[in-house]
């Protein structure tokens, strides 16, 4: 979604600002624009579409300055054009501000000032936040901040320049993740440490409700109740290859090989063979609560709920516990009524998903513990939540999430491991789930050295306009997310579908025009997917399998056979999704869809 970055410091800060703006692209954007301080002098531009544009406009003027703040639009209000593109200004333009999330009171404010005699000049809720700071200005940009964030509601992460006030940036949130950066040269914030990486690893992150004052050398930060807060700077781990494509035409595509290593990524450091049993040392400050707990939700939005819906059966499989798996933005209006000892499991990439944030809040609200499995270290999700894991699974760009997929599988299946370990599970189950776990990766690079023949299976189907997915138990889920990855990035209508449920309806749809793709690895499902793929053979429906090796009675039944290694029951989803995200990417390919940025699709959904 929209995104932020600021600079203030000795260099020009154009350049970095543009270079900042194009590390944020992968969230998802359609137009962007930047407000460039010198002296007591601001200039701003703004573009609709790439940032290329924006550099198209000023890559001839002299721009001198060395502070300002920049901003990729995702539209919520207005169309994407230049006036509804941020920064936004005051009647004055006095004033500029970038601004991500949503002010939900905008109407009634923008209302009030219409009455005062305030025109508006954008269709945005940013602008209110325009004219509120300038009206609430009195020399003091902090407290004219501070003053505006007590009269709005909503979510908020912005930044905010003035005229009268250079060297200064501020910066508020709620509800919307902003960082600090703080460089040797200057200072930074922004929405996102990708915009800043290449400056600093040195990251201050503000709660919800605090405001900061960033300076050249400093920063100052303070609550809405301006109370002031010390914070010093963390160093944050960051690989600076992962923002490259290091010669794979898309990240997508990158991000699909990367996953050998991001299956040792979530394991590395975690297993003890000789005990069956793996260690999570995020979790210890609330295991004496969770090795007690026989009740567990786990909560996400897309492709992590997916992963919470392989969790149940993993969980199933392995303790005595009982699962339920909810979508968060339905989990968080919900009359909640935990049995005691309730954990909640939130999963989450960014850690910063609007929806899951408030569905553990509401959780913790309810009397619930609350664990999350996080990837962006440091990210809201991971500093709410009482303990946690981290995938460890390094940047993820392709707006269609893969690598964390699989990593969110891996660390479901060591917790689950751990708490069946502590449950009946012996030490011979144990022993055996970690010598698979570990031979995964090699399977993984295995299916991956077939990328090709998948590729043509997609060549002989992307012109079909409407999929099936399909899959029993492990495999379910697996049906859901390979639609899912199937609409984002090629935009072909798929339907994920629980075979059992065929005939209550979407055989309907079974024609020769419509492909289906069924999971079928050798597991106790396997012979019911058998007489489901009979089913739709018998109406003339081409198959796609995904079979495990050396099921071939199977491809005699079917139109197209992927192969995938053998496993235990409860790891085939992780090997399993590996063909299912690769049709959707080579379709894509195929389409000439923009597979890094998928129309109308954000990478971090961070409004409701
Ligand atoms: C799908 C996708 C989204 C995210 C969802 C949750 O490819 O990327 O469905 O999985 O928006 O995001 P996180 O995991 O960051 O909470």
């Amino acid at each position: 979604m929209c995104g932020i970055v600021c600079y203030i410091g000795k260099d020009k800060a154009m350049p970095i600002l543009i270079e900042g703006l194009k590390k944020l692209e992968y969230r998802g954007y359609d137009s962007a624009g930047l407000a460039i301080q010198d002296g007591n002098h601001i200039d701003c531009y703004r573009s609709v579409g790439k940032i290329t544009e924006l550099e198209k406009k000023t890559n001839d003027l002299e721009i001198n300055g060395t502070s300002g703040i920049a901003h990729t639009r995702w539209a919520t209000h207005g169309e994407p054009s230049e006036r509804n593109a941020h920064p936004q200004t005051d009647v004055r333009e006095d004033i500029f501000v970038v601004h991500n999330g949503i002010i939900e009171n905008y109407i009634s404010i923008k209302r009030k000032m219409e009455k005062a005699g305030i025109t508006f000049r954008s269709d945005t809720d940013t602008e209110v936040l325009a004219h509120l700071i300038a009206l609430n200005f009195d020399g003091d940009l902090n407290e004219a901040v501070r003053k505006t964030m007590s009269s709005v509601e909503g979510t908020f992460g912005m930044a905010v320049v003035h005229k009268t006030v250079p060297g200064e940036i501020v910066v508020a949130r709620r509800g919307s993740p902003l960082i600090i950066g703080v460089g040797e040269e200057g200072n930074f914030a922004a929405s996102d440490v990708a915009a800043m990486a290449r400056y600093t690893n040195e990251v201050v992150h503000l709660n919800d409700n605090e405001l900061a004052t960033i300076t050249k050398k400093d920063f100052h930060i303070s609550t809405a109740q301006a109370k002031t807060i010390t914070r010093h700077a963390e160093t944050v781990e960051w690989e600076t290859e992962d923002a490259e494509l290091n010669g794979f035409p898309h990240f997508m595509l990158k991000e699909i090989f990367e996953q050998p290593e991001t299956i040792r990524n979530a394991m590395r450091g975690r297993l003890e063979k000789s005990e069956g049993v793996p260690k999570l040392g995020g979790i210890m400050p609330v295991w004496d609560r969770l090795k007690e707990c026989r009740h567990m939700v786990i909560v996400g939005c897309g492709t992590s709920y997916y992963a919470g819906c392989v969790g149940r059966y993993i969980f199933e499989r392995l303790t005595e516990i009982d699962v339920e798996v909810e979508l968060a933005s339905e989990f968080r209006y919900r009359k909640l009524n935990f049995p005691p000892n309730t954990f909640v499991v939130s999963l989450s990439q960014s850690g910063e998903t609007a929806d899951t944030l408030a569905a553990i809040r509401e959780a913790r609200r309810k009397g619930a513990h609350v664990i999350g499995i996080v990837n962006v270290v440091g990210s809201s999700i991971a500093r709410e939540t009482e303990a946690g894991i981290y995938n460890h699974a390094g940047l993820e760009i392709g707006v269609a999430s893969t690598k964390m997929f699989v990593s969110q599988l891996t660390i479901l299946t060591l917790l689950a491991l751990l708490l069946g370990r502590h449950h009946n599970l012996s030490l011979t189950d144990g022993m055996e789930a970690i010598r698979e776990l570990e031979d995964l990766p090699d399977k993984v690079r295995k299916i991956l050295s077939e990328a090709n023949h998948i590729q043509s299976i997609a060549e002989k189907y992307y012109r079909y306009s409407n999929w099936l997915f399909l899959g029993r138990q492990y495999g379910y889920p697996i049906a859901m997310e390979g639609a899912l990855k199937m609409k984002e990035v090629s935009y072909i209508h798929a339907e994920g579908y629980p075979a059992g449920e065929m005939k209550h309806g979407p055989i309907a749809l079974i024609n020769p025009d419509m492909p289906t793709v069924a999971i079928v690895p050798r597991d106790s499902m396997c012979d019911k997917m058998i007489n489901n793929i009979q089913e739709i053979k018998s109406r003339r429906g081409p198959v796609i399998a995904i079979v495990t090796e050396g099921d071939g009675n199977l491809k005699e039944m079917v139109d197209d056979v992927i192969e995938i290694p053998a496993t235990l029951d409860f790891l085939y989803p992780i090997l399993a999704v590996i063909p299912c995200q690769l049709l959707a990417y080579y379709s894509a390919r195929f389409l000439k869809r923009d597979i890094d940025r998928p129309r109308n699709l954000a990478k971090s959904v961070t409004v409701e």
